[in-house]
């Protein structure tokens, strides 16, 4: 029996939701900037026997018996994971990005030490220092954002912030930043102020493996990742550093912050890696950019407000107040179409987080289904139309039945491959 007729006779209710979950993700246009499909390979061997493995400790090193073949995929992982980012060390066990961030604190840092990151509402994360997060409540914590005018990071000021705040690490990266990020100026103010450098590349980190946004690596001493969003990997992390703090971030991965790693998610970390190596990856990752670029002018043109006035990378930031609406009322509209985006704070945004001024938009999922500039061009139109005609179910009902039809002219990563 195949796997879906073995669940709807075994379990009909989570059957009932993963068949809803797969129509949702073929029907709908999903344009979360920090999802993506991964390949049928990645999602299987996240799914297998490597599940079931405990393996706590590192290869060749483990506390428990029988973890031969674990081994083997964690030293894949590993090595592929250096050649894919040219680094000296990598650490593939973090089971999220934030785990990953807690890890290396834990790691270099003692609780109470200064952090510099960037402000969460201007674009960083949660674990760069929200108050609400362990990063936030176990480290001082300051920030540095974008300028008022321009929405774009000025060193400069980073500079002037870290001089007078003196941190012992400095945290670069974010959720929400459609630019490039200089990671030699964010290393030149570091050693400065005698700080050490983090470059948090979550969102980032398929654009930096295939060379279209600068690399962290070899600047920043030490790189954190998450592996599901540009890098179209299983959910999970990687940490990776200069050889020189390597002791210090494993035995804070394991047995500083982590029990047992998920060894099916570093097999199909491996599996990623090796995807990601290949060349159509670059193109994939070309075509990622691309698709946001078009994206933001389009939607430029049709009159919408882009943050920092463009993008770099592989999302756009929407100020909707310049449509009249606010960034939940957007996200509420969008998936009554089937376009799913998320509410984003933009820049001195005057309207709580739960509200927002903004939408993020990304470009990895519709991409990894093989839409292209054509198919952005009709998305930003549709997202014109929906927010132009929001009191008008009848048209509303017309645009979802464009936006669905669009959406089934395209294969489904994981469901179709
Ligand atoms: C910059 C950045 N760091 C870390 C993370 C955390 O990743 P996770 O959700 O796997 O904990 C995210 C997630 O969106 C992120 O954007």
């Amino acid at each position: 029996m195949n796997f879906k007729s073995s669940l709807k006779k075994l379990d009909a209710q989570i059957f009932s939701a993963f068949e809803e979950e797969e129509k949702r993700i073929r029907d709908e246009i999903i344009l979360i900037a920090s999802e993506n499909y991964p390949s049928r390979l990645v999602l299987n061997v996240t799914g297998s026997i490597f599940s079931n493995k405990y393996a706590e400790g590192y290869s060749g090193k483990r506390y428990y018996a029988g973890c031969e073949n674990v081994d083997v995929a964690e030293n894949l992982a590993i090595e592929r994971a250096k050649k894919l980012f040219n680094c000296d060390h990598v650490n593939v066990q973090p089971h999220s990005g934030t785990q990953a961030n807690m890890a290396v604190y834990s790691g270099l840092l003692k609780p109470g030490d200064k952090i510099l990151g960037m402000r969460l509402d201007q674009g960083g994360h949660l674990s760069h220092g929200s108050s609400v997060n362990f990063s936030g409540k176990l480290y001082e914590f300051d920030y540095y954002g974008v300028e008022p005018e321009t929405e774009i990071i000025d060193y400069e000021r980073v500079f002037q912030k870290a001089e007078e705040f003196k941190p012992k690490m400095i945290v670069c990266g974010a959720s929400a930043y459609p630019r490039s990020i200089n990671f030699k100026k964010f290393k030149e103010i570091a050693r400065e102020v005698n700080a050490i450098l983090l470059a948090d590349v979550a969102h980032i980190s398929g654009l930096i493996a295939t060379g279209l946004h600068p690399s962290s690596i070899n600047v920043a001493d030490i790189t954190t990742s998450t592996t599901h969003k540009t890098l179209r990997g299983p959910r999970g992390a990687i940490i990776m550093c200069d050889s020189k703090f390597a002791t210090s971030i494993d035995r804070s991965v394991f047995p500083g912050i982590q029990g047992g790693p998920f060894m099916n998610n570093i097999a199909a970390k491996a599996i990623a890696f090796n995807e990601a190596l290949k060349p159509e990856f670059t193109t994939y990752c070309y075509q990622i950019i691309l698709n946001s670029k078009v994206l933001s002018n389009s939607l430029k043109e049709l009159g919408f407000r882009v943050i920092s006035g463009g993008t770099d990378n592989h999302l756009v930031l929407i100020d909707v107040t310049s449509r009249g609406c606010t960034g939940l009322e957007v996200e509420t509209i969008l998936k009554k179409v089937g376009i799913i985006i998320n509410k984003n704070s933009i820049p001195y945004d005057e309207l709580s987080p739960r509200v927002t001024s903004g939408i993020r938009i990304g470009t990895p999922a519709v991409t990894s289904r093989g839409m292209k500039e054509k198919e952005m061009l009709l998305i930003s139109e549709l997202i014109h139309e929906a927010i132009k005609f929001k009191e008008n179910d009848k048209k509303l009902e017309k645009i979802k039945e464009k936006a669905l039809s669009l959406a089934l002219e395209f294969h489904v990563p994981g469901i179709d491959d």
